[in-house]
């Protein structure tokens, strides 16, 4: 069995609808650790209903070598999920686990990408721009800020009266229907057809 972790700093929608997914079925992955930033962050609660186990790492802890890559060698991990991570994820580790972190942006990047730009701020600028459209962007993490190769794209409509709170109700629906599933065929190499229609 190999053994992911996830990083998250809020509210953890995105780390429970992963959890439920793959802790769930036989998948050769399961989810062995949420590493959380934020002391008080709703994925506590939530990877705690699902007895996944949280290690709770503020900024400098997160950036020490030691005290990083000691929490992912006892857990054992092979591969890494930002699910809404707020901190920079730091060289060190984006070597030593090169094509294996993934991440999902709530825009159609690069639009809407960089620093600054996370959660509800992005479908605030979405809605201000009169943007037409957005969308659910799921890429490989490089030393780039929302770099990173694109593993996959989907897009909604955003009409003229949608407010932002509309268009992060829109893009979590996106994220819940294919964010495991893309994990899933990106950690096991197999076509994400077959993950949808488990779905
Ligand atoms: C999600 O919409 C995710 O795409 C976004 O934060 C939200 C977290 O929600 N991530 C970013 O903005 C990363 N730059 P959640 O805590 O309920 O999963």
């Amino acid at each position: 069995m190999k053994r992911m972790a996830i990083f998250a700093s809020g509210a953890g929608s995105n780390a429970e609808n992963i959890i439920r997914y793959f802790n769930s079925r036989d998948m050769g992955w399961k989810v062995a650790v949420v590493v959380c930033n934020r002391a008080g962050a709703g994925v506590i609660e939530r990877a705690a209903r699902h007895d996944v186990p949280v290690e709770l790492m503020p900024k400098a802890d997160f950036n020490d070598p030691e005290k990083l890559l000691g929490v992912m060698d006892s857990y054992g991990v092979d591969a890494i999920v930002l699910a809404g991570f707020l901190l920079m994820i730091p060289e060190f580790l984006i070597s030593r686990y090169q094509g294996r972190i993934i991440n999902i942006h709530p825009s159609l990047l690069p639009k809407y990408g960089g620093r600054g730009m996370y959660g509800r701020h992005v479908h605030e600028a979405v809605v201000a721009a009169g943007e037409r459209e957005s969308g659910i962007t799921i890429h490989l993490v490089n030393e780039e800020c929302d770099g990173g190769r694109v593993l996959f794209r989907a897009t909604t409509e955003v009409s003229p009266d949608d407010t932002p709170e509309d268009v992060e109700a829109k893009i979590h629906s996106l994220e819940r229907r294919y964010y495991p599933a893309v994990v899933a065929s990106t950690l096991t190499g197999r076509p994400l057809d077959d993950f949808l229609a488990d779905y």
